[in-house]
């Protein structure tokens, strides 16, 4: 039978315009090697004993192919992917209807799953760990609870930040792993796939440069190919060489680092405006005019990663790394 991928909300679009990028199975899987190779275990183990996979839980900054391994676990165990949203889910009969819905060994996809409200959470909980969930019927004093058994499922939670997740929910799943920031060679090798997948010309110095200024991140390594190739259309031959990239990168304000204008922005406003630092996150956020969320999600991780920015008991502090970059320091 052809197993089916269904969306239950709006990561329909998202996952639709990355999904020709996304590899289908672990051996095409470029990075993560560690996530990989005991996926690859976890996997064999459980098909050769006839059973579901274990609950997994995913977490790392955006873009580093949380999505597509679900998908790529839902492939190798050849069973039917759902995929939803912890924002996307606001009433605890949501999902009961969602996991009701479910066949035997489907893999239930649930991104930013530590934003699932507490009365959501919580039909989880025995869902999760017996396969079964508590409905009630009725109003007033003539309700009453009856118990639905599921049938075994596994679930694959998706979150940027594990600390935000409540320890019940933690301890409920049996493999957890954290993404890590792809190398640069990682990341070419990416590009070079995708390329192949857009049928664009493209050399290895070229994948390289765009590898370089991708943060780690193939989401964005993929995103930055795209527009490479558009200024490679009109401005070049189409080939994507290293000054085509070059100049397109530079054109589209991604620095050497791969840093963007609010990256920017955001280190120039320590410096300028508090010495460098120690400065809260919060004061922070409202300087450079952007949610505190997104600052510890998306910008942080990777200028922490790679040593532009450092986290004290104190606040955030600029490195000398960072002054440099800008040229303020020889
Ligand atoms: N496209 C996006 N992420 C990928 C990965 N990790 N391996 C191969 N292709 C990808």
């Amino acid at each position: 039978m052809k197993k089916r991928v269904i969306s239950t909300d709006l990561m329909e679009e998202d996952y639709k315009i990355e999904n020709s990028l996304r590899p289908k199975l672990l051996c095409d899987y470029i990075g993560q090697s560690k996530a990989k190779e005991n996926m690859k275990v976890y996997i064999e183990a459980a098909k050769a004993r006839g059973e579901s996979l274990d609950h997994v839980l995913l977490y790392g900054p955006p873009g580093l192919g949380k999505t597509t391994l679900a998908g790529i676990i839902a492939n190798e165990m050849d069973v039917n992917l759902k995929i939803t949203s912890g924002p996307a889910i606001e009433k605890p009969g949501e999902l009961a209807s969602i996991l009701n819905n479910l066949q035997e060994g489907d893999l239930l996809f649930i991104d930013e799953i530590h934003r699932l409200n507490r009365q959501v959470e919580e039909v989880l909980y025995p869902a999760m760990e017996d396969y079964s969930i508590d409905i009630m019927i009725g109003k007033g004093a003539s309700a009453k609870s009856i118990r639905l058994d599921l049938p075994r499922f596994t679930l694959v939670g998706a979150t940027t930040r594990a600390g935000m997740l409540t320890a019940p929910l933690r301890d409920r799943f049996g493999v957890i792993h954290r993404l890590e920031f792809y190398t640069v060679e990682e990341l070419t090798e990416i590009v070079l796939r995708s390329a192949k997948v857009f049928q664009v010309s493209i050399d290895e110095q070229g994948a390289m440069e765009i590898a370089r200024r991708s943060r780690g991140t193939p989401r964005l390594a993929n995103r930055l190919l795209k527009r490479v190739r558009d200024f490679a259309q009109v401005k070049y031959d189409g080939d994507i060489t290293l000054p085509v990239a070059n100049f397109a990168l530079d054109l589209l304000e991604v620095d050497k680092l791969g840093l963007d204008t609010t990256d920017r922005s955001m280190l120039m406003a320590m410096i300028d405006h508090f010495g460098g630092g120690p400065v809260g996150i919060e004061t922070l956020a409202v300087t450079i005019g952007e949610d505190s969320g997104t600052i510890e999600d998306v910008y942080e991780p990777y200028l922490i990663q790679n040593g532009l920015l450092a986290r004290t008991p104190r606040g955030r502090v600029v490195t000398e790394k960072a002054y440099l970059h800008f040229g303020l320091k020889q």
